[in-house]
């Protein structure tokens, strides 16, 4: 099934890339080369398991799920750039500003940003409103109350010792900001309970934050060619990360603690129609890459 949903985002990707990214022009190429360069897709599979769990056709919102993609792609690029953590690996190869000149790499990650909002805004199988719904959600997760604010304060805290409550708000909204956004467009157009929708936000939230913590485990203890992008990027930019704050030990007792949690609030309102969700999530709190 995983599988199933993972082929599916690579074509519709590629169709994607037919449909804008083109022609004659190096932001074009670079876009591309960026889109379609092995990423993991967590996203797009939380978007199809959470429609998935509320009875929808996950295929359905495979509009949102590549939007998403898009999206985070962009992010990836820029923030890769020598200006943010400057790091020149990313998804196995040379970072966007490796393979192409830096200039070109930031407009590729400009170009993403309006090309996953069309993707979104056109799909057949919502109405007006709730494409709208879902533009406005993405808009309002990537801008500066969102991930972009997530980014601020990372660079921030470079240079500034962030406390728990700082690394708490830091890990939210640069990557916990976009992975909740995956709750909200995958029961976008579903009949839910207001505790079900509860739910799917904490879930999300207490998932996001697990996936950072684990970012930042492999960034020290993670092997480069495994992760595809280089390790210890964090200690040499002085970040702030779970690790610097908590240690090893206590950050990975957190993963476990938060995944229990998250799966056992869905679970209360779900049923077993929560399993795969849960099941990706447990592999992910396990992951190498
Ligand atoms: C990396 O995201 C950046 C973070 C927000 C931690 P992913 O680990 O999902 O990267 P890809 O898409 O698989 O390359
Ligand atoms: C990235 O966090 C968050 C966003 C791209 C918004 P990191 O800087 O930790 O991600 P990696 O480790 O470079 O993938
Ligand atoms: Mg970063
Ligand atoms: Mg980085
Ligand atoms: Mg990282």
């Amino acid at each position: 099934m995983l599988n199933e949903f993972l082929q599916k985002t690579e074509n519709e990707l590629v169709k994607n890339c037919d449909l804008y990214f083109y022609g004659d022009s190096q932001v074009n190429a670079a876009a591309r080369y960026s889109l379609l360069n092995a990423g993991k897709r967590v996203r797009a599979m939380f978007i199809y398991l959470t429609a998935q769990m509320c009875g929808k056709e996950w295929e359905d919102y495979t509009d949102l799920a590549c939007g998403v993609e898009m999206i985070h792609c962009y992010s990836l690029i820029h923030d890769d750039l020598p200006c943010m953590d400057d790091d020149d690996l990313r998804r196995g190869k040379p970072s966007c500003h490796k393979a192409f000149p830096e200039n070109i790499a930031l407009l590729a990650g400009d170009a993403l940003i309006g090309c996953g909002i069309e993707t979104v805004a056109n799909s057949n199988a919502f109405s007006v409103q709730d494409k709208l719904k879902a533009v406005t959600m993405m808009c309002a997760a990537m801008g500066p109350k969102g991930m972009i604010y997530g980014q601020e304060l990372d660079l921030k805290y470079e240079t500034e010792k962030a406390d728990r409550e700082q690394l708490a708000l830091i890990h939210k909204n640069k990557t916990g900001q976009l992975i909740s956004l995956c709750g909200k467009l995958g029961s976008l157009g579903c009949d839910l309970t207001d505790e079900q929708q509860q739910a799917i936000r904490v879930f999300f939230a207490n998932t996001g934050l697990v996936f950072q913590i684990v970012d930042d485990i492999l960034d020290v203890e993670g092997s480069e060619e495994e992760l595809g992008k280089p390790i210890g990027s964090d200690s040499e930019n002085g970040k702030s990360t779970f690790i610097t704050l908590y240690g090893l030990e206590d950050s990975k007792k957190q993963v476990e603690k938060l995944t229990k949690e998250a799966n056992e609030l869905l679970y209360a309102q779900f049923g077993e129609k929560a399993d795969n969700l849960v099941n990706y999530t447990k592999q992910l709190a396990q992951r190498k890459k």
